[in-house]
């Protein structure tokens, strides 16, 4: 069995090729430097037993000859690999000394111990990329390049390469130098720009750090993956004579690059602003500055540019990188990413529900209902007015008429605009195939036909580029919905609706106070409905409003809840304070009811519930954004699982829930994550079945097999809360559930 010897086992490299050369059959040693602190994270797993550490893990240092010295003798290995260094730059500025110390005499202290004791062991000598200037110039630098280190650390470790050349060619010693290009990986030291990059992301997703401070943004590395170059360096000591080679990828990024992708990997794109000291990253979508520079990180004299050419390594023993810069950022991202998980406290299953809903009653709401209990008024008073027309005005529309529920009001506009335009029973109006089946049962209840238009694998609305060809000479109106609080394409929707002669009508009945384009949900159609059903964005219990600009409508919608009435008597109110002629005018047609009508109408203290609510309703809104924002950053690590809602260019999403979708590329099953979720207080619902419902499918057969996107969402598709009553703290708890899911439940 083969020996080796790893000098600084603990670090990095030195953990990656004592892995290596266990799993090629050696006995592996290592070097550990006595301190005060253990720092054996990184080989905890190699050398796992106490007496397998006794044996194999040996006190001494660099800096101490007779320790190398005694354990040479001891060990006698086939194959020593001098890893151990004061490996940090920027550091080796603070304590030159104790670099060379270690980085150049340490490296002679080592070869003479082994003249000395006259062993035939195999050396590598870890050499460095930072033996080069950096000048772009140079560029790239292989093993024909000039040396002209520009720090302390460069400058101890030219001494060591020479020294081993020196030795090699004096003593006929077997010493190799592996120039290697940056290598980094998750077992990298956290004061490593790459390491500290990923940490600091990880941890700003995490929500535990504001933003990270860096040097220079613009030096240019190579970067590698470290496993893949301890595998050059064992190959260099397996070659028939002793070389020196370089290990890098050739390919050149920036810090700035680096940094990111590495922000890339939690959904945050990065925006730089101003120059030098003062420039600082931005997160584009929500404007917190996440990146600044601290001048204290810039190297007295910086190696501005490398970038390794390690043809010969291949030429000899066939050595190319294997990971790519982006897989690099990736695997060390995940990797803290995994961490800030694992320091969190575990979450427990719980009782406490985070429900998708949320009912807001503050003292102005029970102000309002007491008012209404004190009025003797339940009927048709002035909150319900009142809700009326400051709803109309926050959608900028004309008219809004309240019902007892979202279905109500959308069963009315569909009778209104059926009456207006005269369609006749078995017309078509075309539907999202994915949606609350609210919208689809109205077309039904007026004996009409909903004819299905599968929906946007993005925004989860109608699809307007399949509206056209579900178009026939009997289709008469679109039911655009507005699904968890975003505009459907209504710019589309409403070309195409012109160009067919076709009515709309907006479901809005998930989405209240947003803009599609500038223009708000409510009067982009002929009529928009809304619902202020429980967990909906306004909440009074049961509730719906019709909302219009056209004065017809809005008559005739008002007679709709009522009973079918005639508009002169619609109101209890409306024959107060008349007289004469106009009374007698009332009296005759009191109980007229003109078409056939319903009986819609709500109580005052939903009313009340709705003035209380909409006074706030800036504040609602605002806060559920943030908490879809929240979701979208902190959740986006499982973005090669999970689909994140996303805006379409131009539309508002106000969250009224958080809908995501598996990706079809992933492994993992809603059932389980659902259930997950569920187990541990998060409540879920489907993602708005429809077309595979059997009352559906006894109707028109199997649908689902014609709209593949729907297929999806029907079967992948859930949506969690993100309310304004969401806590910081159940937020956490929810972003906490779903990395326990796929970092432990062994889902990812
Ligand atoms: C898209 C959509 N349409 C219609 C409705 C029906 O509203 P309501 O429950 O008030 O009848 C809902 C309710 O959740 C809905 O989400």
């Amino acid at each position: 069995m083969k020996k080796a010897l790893i000098t600084g086992v603990t670090g990095q490299d030195g953990s990656y090729l004592a892995e290596l050369l266990i799993k090629k059959g050696y006995e592996v040693h290592g070097l550990v430097r006595r301190s005060s602190t253990f720092n054996r994270h990184n080989i905890d797993h190699i050398f796992t037993t106490d007496a397998g550490r006794l044996e194999h893990l040996h006190y001494g240092d660099m800096a101490d000859m007779n320790s190398l010295m005694s354990i040479l003798k001891k060990v006698r290995p086939d194959e020593i690999y001098n890893l151990a260094a004061q490996s940090h730059v920027k550091i080796s500025f603070d304590v030159p000394s104790y670099t060379a110390h270690t980085d150049a005499l340490g490296v002679l202290s080592l070869l003479e111990a082994v003249r000395l004791l006259g062993l035939k062991s195999k050396i590598y000598q870890a050499s460095t990329s930072e033996l080069y200037s950096g000048d772009k110039e140079d560029a790239p630098q292989n093993e024909q390049t000039p040396f002209k280190p520009k720090s302390p650390y460069g400058v101890a470790k030219l001494y060591a390469f020479n020294i081993a050349r020196v030795y090699r060619e004096s003593y006929g010693m077997f010493v190799v130098n592996g120039i290697l290009f940056n290598h980094e990986s998750p077992r990298r030291g956290t004061n490593f720009v790459s390491r500290k990059i990923a940490r600091g992301v990880a941890e700003i997703c995490a929500g535990t750090r504001d933003h990270i401070e860096l040097g220079n943004l613009d030096a240019v590395r190579d970067w590698g993956y470290a496993p893949e170059y301890m595998e050059a360096a064992w190959a260099m000591l397996q070659q028939e004579t002793p070389e020196d080679f370089v290990i890098a990828t050739g390919e050149t990024h920036t810090v700035r690059e680096f940094t990111e992708a590495a922000f890339a990997r939690i959904g945050v794109t990065l925006r730089f602003e101003g120059t030098g000291a003062d420039e600082v990253g931005i997160d584009a979508a929500s404007g917190k500055t996440r990146v600044t520079i601290d001048p204290q990180y810039f190297r007295p004299n910086e190696v501005k540019y490398l970038q390794g050419d390690s043809g010969k390594a291949f030429a000899l023993f066939g050595w190319k990188p294997k990971t790519t810069f982006a897989e690099l950022v990736e695997i060390m991202m995940d990797s803290e990413l995994a961490k800030v998980h694992y320091i969190k406290p575990k979450a427990e299953k719980t009782d406490a529900r985070i429900g998708v809903g949320c009912l807001e009653i503050t003292d102005t709401e029970k102000r309002y209902v007491n008012e209404v209990l004190e009025s003797g008024r339940l009927s048709q008073g002035p909150f319900i007015k009142r809700f009326e027309r400051e709803f109309a005005a926050a959608h900028d529309a004309r008219f809004a008429v309240m019902v007892n529920s979202g279905t109500s009001a959308l069963e009315m506009a569909v009778a209104c605009l059926k009456e207006v335009h005269g369609w006749q029973d078995n017309d078509e109006i075309l539907c999202p195939a994915v949606t609350f089946v609210a919208s689809s049962n109205v077309i039904l209840a007026n004996n009409l036909k909903p004819v299905f238009v599968d929906v946007d694998p993005q925004t989860y609305n109608i699809d307007p580029a399949k509206i056209e060809e579900k178009i026939t000479p009997r289709t008469r109106a679109i039911m655009a919905v507005h699904l968890f609080g975003q505009p459907a394409a209504m710019d589309k929707i409403q070309d195409i609706a012109r160009r067919h002669a076709l009515r709309i009508i907006e479901d809005s009945c998930e989405t209240m106070f947003a803009k599609y384009q500038g223009t708000s949900v409510g009067v982009m159609s002929d009529i928009a409905c809304f619902s202020t059903y429980a967990a909906h964005i306004l909440v009074t219990g049961v509730g719906g409003l019709a909302v219009t600009n056209d004065p017809k409508y809005a008559e005739i919608l008002r007679s709709l809840a009522n009973h079918g009435r005639d508009n002169i008597y619609i109101s209890i109110d409306d024959d107060k304070n008349t007289k004469g002629e106009e009374l007698k005018e009332i009296i005759s047609r009191r109980f007229n009811f003109v078409r056939r009508g319903y009986s819609y109408r709500v109580t005052e203290m939903e009313g009340a519930l709705g003035c209380a609510q909409l006074e706030r309703h800036a504040a609602t809104i605002a806060k559920r954004k943030e908490n879809g924002a929240y979701f979208n950053l902190h959740l986006a690590q499982f973005g090669g699982h999970l689909q994140l809602p996303m805006a379409a260019p131009g539309a508002e999403h106000v969250f009224m829930m958080y809908p995501i979708v598996i990706k079809k590329s992933s492994p993992v099953k809603k059932a389980d994550l659902v259930q997950y979720l569920e187990e541990h207080g998060i409540e879920t619902r489907d993602m708005l079945p429809l077309i595979n419902q059997g009352f559906y499918t006894d109707l028109y057969g199997d649908l689902e097999a014609h709209y593949p996107v729907a297929k999806w969402i029907n079967n992948n598709g859930f949506y969690i809360a993100s309310h304004q009553m969401l806590t910081s703290h159940e937020r956490e708890h929810i972003v906490s559930v779903f990395k326990e899911f796929f970092y432990t439940a062994g889902s990812s």
